[in-house]
């Protein structure tokens, strides 16, 4: 079976230590992570994660990427060239995808709407692409797909959809689970026959039953209610409603610190138990929707500590200079570290310490900023060694749900527009008070990470950009006019320079 460990902490920021460790100036990185952290991508990590995943899984049937644990171009690209199947939660997902060179043909057969509360108008661009598969767990989004479906003069039969049932019998999900999902999504077994009668009245076809027991689920038992009540509805469904459900989508959750045999080996044999248990037909597919176990280990972040303070019951209070609030959602979930510091200017590995447990911060002054409790530091890390904040740390786990606060926002979605009141209130639903408000917008957006750029690159990396202060910048982005011309300079300099570039492509 060889290692069981799962990919999580493979990355060559740590596994090829030596080979940059001896190169890098020590003062000058600590200076570096103090302004910002570092974020180091291995994206050839996921091809790997995909064939042993696929190994496991793929034969059973398709699996489909979550696109929401991170929409990275290459990653996209990697999986599609891979013949992989993706899971959206909005139709801007689907957009990247798109864009990323997935077929019409695959759009069709290999994407998962998986979000179960959608926005009307995504559901129509979606079926316009081509989306087929829709996962729900209401009758309201039932019928707007309906309703969507008819206006487009779709052939509703052709439309597959999967019920989302509840992972576990409480609202809370239970003990081993890492988050809660019951309280939002799924439903109990009446629900879910009631929402099988409706999407047959409304002419689509009912194809399987889907559950997620909860991102990062070390324990694989934790997918056994699902399954069970998965086959009592399969059962249920031919006897009840005459409909042969054939597939079975086992979602996501699977923790990337664990080996993926761990999962099927005995998830598979399971789903054969149980489902001659409960005297149903066989998935004549299992499909999976992995997100966080392909993709956590494309990325670490490198921070570096500011500061270690002692809370009265001994806890160590670890701050750095990247957490949640920069990052998105690096919760406590499928994350690791590893605690180096810097010696004559080389780095070396400090040691995890069981028995000394710390709580590892962002900067946000509130304790949500919180990317581990209770977790094992090296001895190190202590108020009295003057040198505890020449500590740097590796976050493993960063490659998932971890990156769109720095990219702007998540998925590919539009964020929010910046205005003033008195810009909104001239009504910003006419055309012009939109597009400058747009403009200004999305200029102040660009202009502040430039701002910071200008303000490190000196004469000697490029003399003229190196003439501008970062400061000067500042004033034009306080300058509501000035904001506007940088903006239109922006996108009027981006427009040429896409003219220029596209065809050669
Ligand atoms: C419907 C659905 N599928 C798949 C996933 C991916 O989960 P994970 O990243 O834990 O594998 C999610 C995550 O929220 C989800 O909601």
């Amino acid at each position: 079976m060889g290692n069981m460990k799962g990919p999580l902490t493979s990355h060559p920021v740590t596994d090829n230590f030596k080979e940059w460790s001896v190169q890098v100036d020590g003062r000058k990185f600590l200076q570096q992570l103090a302004r910002h952290a570092y974020r180091i991508c291995n994206y050839d990590a996921v091809a790997d994660n995909y064939n042993i995943f696929h190994q496991h899984f793929g034969k059973t049937g398709v699996i489909h990427f979550a696109v929401k644990a991170s929409a990275e171009p290459h990653i996209l690209k990697t999986l599609i060239a891979k013949g992989s199947g993706f899971e959206i939660a909005t139709y801007s997902e689907l957009r990247l995808l798109i864009e990323s060179g997935l077929s019409k043909e695959d759009i069709g057969t290999k994407v998962n709407f998986g979000q179960t509360q959608k926005e009307r108008a995504d559901i129509r661009k979606a079926l316009v692409d081509g989306v087929r598969n829709f996962a729900t767990d209401n009758v309201h989004d039932i019928r707007i797909i309906a309703e969507e479906a008819f206006k487009l003069r779709m052939d509703k039969g052709a439309i597959r959809m999967q019920v989302r049932l509840f992972n576990s019998d409480s609202d809370t999900s239970g003990e081993g689970y890492s988050q809660s999902f019951n309280r939002r999504y799924g439903v109990d077994n009446e629900q879910a026959m009631q929402l099988a009668r409706n999407i047959a009245e409304r002419g689509m076809t009912l194809t399987g039953f889907t559950f997620h027991p909860g991102s990062d689920s070390n324990n694989p038992q934790l997918w056994d209610y699902g399954v069970r009540n998965a086959a009592i509805l399969t059962r249920r469904a031919k006897e009840e409603l005459g409909i042969e459900v054939t597939e079975l989508n086992l979602s996501g959750g699977f923790d990337p610190a664990i080996h993926i045999e761990q999962y099927s080996k005995h998830i598979l044999p399971l789903i054969d138990k149980i489902y001659k248990e409960e005297k149903a037909t066989h998935p004549h597919r299992i499909d999976t929707e992995p997100g966080r176990w392909l993709v956590a280990n494309a990325e670490v972040l490198i921070g570096k500590v500011s500061n270690v303070k002692i809370n009265k019951d001994g806890t160590r209070i670890v701050t750095m200079t990247t957490g949640v609030s920069e990052n998105g959602t690096l919760t406590d979930l499928g994350l690791d570290f590893d605690f180096f510091i810097l010696e004559d200017g080389k780095a070396r590995k400090l040691e995890k310490r069981d028995d000394i447990r710390g709580n590892l911060h962002g900067r946000a002054c509130a304790d949500f900023d919180v990317m581990a409790e209770s977790t094992p530091i090296p001895d190190e890390l202590h108020p009295d060694n003057p040198i505890a904040d020449d500590v740097f740390v590796v976050i493993h786990g960063a490659g998932a749900y971890s990156h769109y606060m720095e990219r702007n926002f998540w998925c590919g979605i539009t964020p929010p527009m910046k205005m003033n009141y008195d810009d909104f209130k001239n009504c910003i639903t006419h055309e012009k008070y939109y597009q400058v408000a747009l403009v200004n917008s999305y200029a102040e957006r660009s202009g502040l990470p430039l701002k910071n750029a200008m303000s490190f690159i000196t004469r000697d990396t490029h003399k003229k950009i190196g003439e501008i202060k970062g400061s000067e910048i500042a004033r034009i982005l306080d300058n509501p006019i000035l904001l506007n011309k940088l903006g239109l300079h922006i996108l009027s300099s981006v427009a040429e320079f896409v003219q220029e570039h596209a065809d050669r492509q």
